[in-house]
């Protein structure tokens, strides 16, 4: 009988499973997508398949990542998967997207040539940035909606582009000089301003 730490820890993992979460559970290889209910066991298979990978696999904890949406279930995966390995489990890495995000840039950001004091602004902080732009480009926060404005930028962000291309796109309404036109403010005009100031939407 193979009594090794890591067939005894298999064991006790398995116990607790069915069938179904037994073989996700034992699938270590390549993409594993699990379909299931709410309360069907799936916060079971997950922190049940990260001991496995740690403790009968030989993973190293430090490789392993886990993403949830909510600090409530990130803390739940945590606790299960220290009960099931001890203090190993302190070294994988298991958050939300957003902790884990910041995590990331804070440790890497110095290759972007940043600090990693950054602060991350909220919706209100943006908004309050459009508006001071809009401000110093004399143009009214009233007549050139700052959501609209921070929307379009967010499409621009998702589209992946740089704020050179933007401002390529970037075009603003004139309603008092040219009723219902709009013109383009990058390029070689002398009001051109590089990336935020060309955050305007026709
Ligand atoms: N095979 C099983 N045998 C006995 N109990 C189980 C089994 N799988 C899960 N459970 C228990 O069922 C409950 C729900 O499991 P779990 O939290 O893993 O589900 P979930 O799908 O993640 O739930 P939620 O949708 O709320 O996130 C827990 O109490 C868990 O311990
Ligand atoms: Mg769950």
């Amino acid at each position: 009988m193979d009594t090794s730490p890591q067939n005894t820890l298999a064991e006790t993992i398995f116990a607790g499973l069915n069938p179904e979460q037994r073989a996700a559970v034992e699938t270590t290889e390549g993409p594993l997508l699990i379909l299931a209910g709410a309360g069907s066991g799936k916060t079971r298979v997950l922190t049940s398949r990260i001991a496995y990978l740690i403790g009968v696999c030989g993973i190293p904890a430090d490789q392993i990542l886990a993403v949830t949406f909510t600090n409530k279930a990130a803390g739940e995966m945590k606790e299960r998967v220290e009960k099931l390995l001890g203090p190993v489990a302190h070294q994988c890495t298991i958050g939300t997207f957003h902790s884990v995000g910041v995590r990331i840039l804070r440790k890497e950001i110095g290759h972007l040539g940043r600090s990693r004091g950054f602060v991350i602004y909220d919706d209100a902080d943006t908004i309050w940035v459009v508006k001071e732009v809009l401000k110093s480009e004399g143009l009214d926060p009233k007549v050139h909606d700052p959501r609209r404005i921070r929307w379009q930028i967010d499409q621009w962000k998702n589209a992946g582009l740089l704020p050179a291309a933007a401002e390529g796109q970037a075009a603003i309404s004139t309603p008092s000089s040219a009723r219902g036109s709009t013109r383009n403010i990058s390029g070689s005009s002398p009001r051109a301003r590089p990336s935020t100031s060309a955050i305007c939407c026709s």
